[in-house]
């Protein structure tokens, strides 16, 4: 689908370098995406963040954090639910 009439990016481009570890404003310096009209801005933001989000290092940190907090260790301590 193309993003960016002004400049013909599509979604794919604006996820591929999403994946690649480029935020929205490199990006926008990239391809060029929302520098002429910016009616295509925040669906490009939209795109980047979904991307962002999915990225494999986000996804490890995020595990990381979750392994570290103190609500992943507090079902080890505390008392089983008795069965009924
Ligand atoms: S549609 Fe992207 S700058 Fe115009």
């Amino acid at each position: 689908m193309i993003v960016c009439i002004c400049h013909r990016i599509t979604d794919r481009e604006i996820a591929r370098h999403a994946r690649a570890g480029l935020g929205f404003d490199e990006i926008q310096l990239e391809l060029g995406v929302a520098t002429q009209c910016g009616q295509c801005e925040s669906c490009a933001r939209d795109v980047v963040a979904q991307c962002s989000a999915s990225h494999p290092v986000a996804a490890i940190a995020l595990a990381k954090s979750i392994l570290e907090s103190r609500a992943w260790h507090s079902s080890v301590s505390s008392p089983q639910v008795q069965a009924q």
